[in-house]
């Protein structure tokens, strides 16, 4: 088993590719610790856990407080932390006029300022305060495996620019931390996914998924369970020289 006897947290775990990640991870022998922002959602994830000892917290990633205190509770619960999945996210926010974008083909003149900030606080803070407050946990361990969820919106501006600008953010934040971490000997990674089939994707229109899937090469979008695999081959000693790296399993639909 990859993950024997390691702890893991996974960020907004309570859907989509957070769930499937805990639960490859479990199968690889981690005890996982599964944050989102509601405890049902997440003890339902924890709940379909193979192996024991995995934990459910709530809290908001874009909350230092809360954050800190999540991560004071996995230090006193298991003592270490192995893996850190920066993955809770949204691809919408409130007031980003989405709808004006299917209007008129442009959302930008009427995004609100508060929609513009929600998404960089839930994706840039997000990531900032739970990488902060891991290294804590992971530096004087001197190991560690920190994976960002970025996407083909931050690598070729695929998406609004609210959430392109969030997931081009993260790749920066990979590639500073992956310099800075890498003497800890904790590596740090993005994974950038095209469009995988989860309860995020499942809110897109059908034209616009139609349209999606015509443009992926392989004819079709991802499963949650192919991007996990690539999370644990990082999160794992298979990944073991691999850091600051940005890897998106797309089906081709952005080929760099
Ligand atoms: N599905 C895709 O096609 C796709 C593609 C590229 C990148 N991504 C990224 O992958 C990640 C997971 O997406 P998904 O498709 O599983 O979406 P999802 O909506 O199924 O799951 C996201 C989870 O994050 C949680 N969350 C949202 N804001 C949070 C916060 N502030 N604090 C804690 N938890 C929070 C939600 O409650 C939800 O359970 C996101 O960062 C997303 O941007 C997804």
């Amino acid at each position: 088993m990859k993950l024997d006897g390691r702890v893991a947290c996974v960020t907004g775990a309570g859907s989509g590719l957070g769930r499937a990640m805990a639960q490859v991870f479990a199968r690889e022998g981690a005890v996982v610790v599964v944050n989102d922002l509601a405890v049902d959602s997440a003890e339902e994830t924890v709940g379909a856990l193979p192996g024991g000892g995995h934990l459910a917290i709530a809290a908001d990633v874009a909350d230092s407080a809360a954050v800190a205190s999540m991560f004071s509770r996995i230090a006193e619960t298991h003592g270490r932390l192995d893996v850190l999945v920066n993955n809770a996210g949204v691809d919408r926010t409130p007031g980003d006029a989405f709808e004006k974008l299917m209007e008129t083909g442009s959302q930008l003149p009427h995004m609100s300022d508060a929609s513009w900030k929600l998404m960089l606080a839930i994706h840039l803070d997000g990531s900032f305060f739970c990488s902060r407050e891991a290294a804590k946990i992971m530096i004087p361990a001197g190991s560690g495996a920190i994976i960002n969820l970025s996407s083909i919106a931050g690598l070729a501006g695929l998406g609004p620019v609210h959430y392109a600008t969030a997931k081009g953010g993260i790749l920066g934040m990979t590639r500073s931390l992956a310099r800075e971490l890498g003497r800890h000997k904790i590596r740090v990674n993005a994974i950038c996914p095209g469009a995988i089939d989860t309860p995020m994707t499942r809110k897109i229109s059908e034209p616009i998924l139609k349209g999606l899937t015509a443009g992926t090469p392989l004819g079709r979008l991802g499963t949650a369970e192919e991007i996990a695999e690539l999370a644990l081959f990082l999160a794992s000693d298979d990944g073991s020289f691999i850091t600051g790296q940005a890897i998106s399993p797309n089906g081709g639909i952005h080929i760099a």
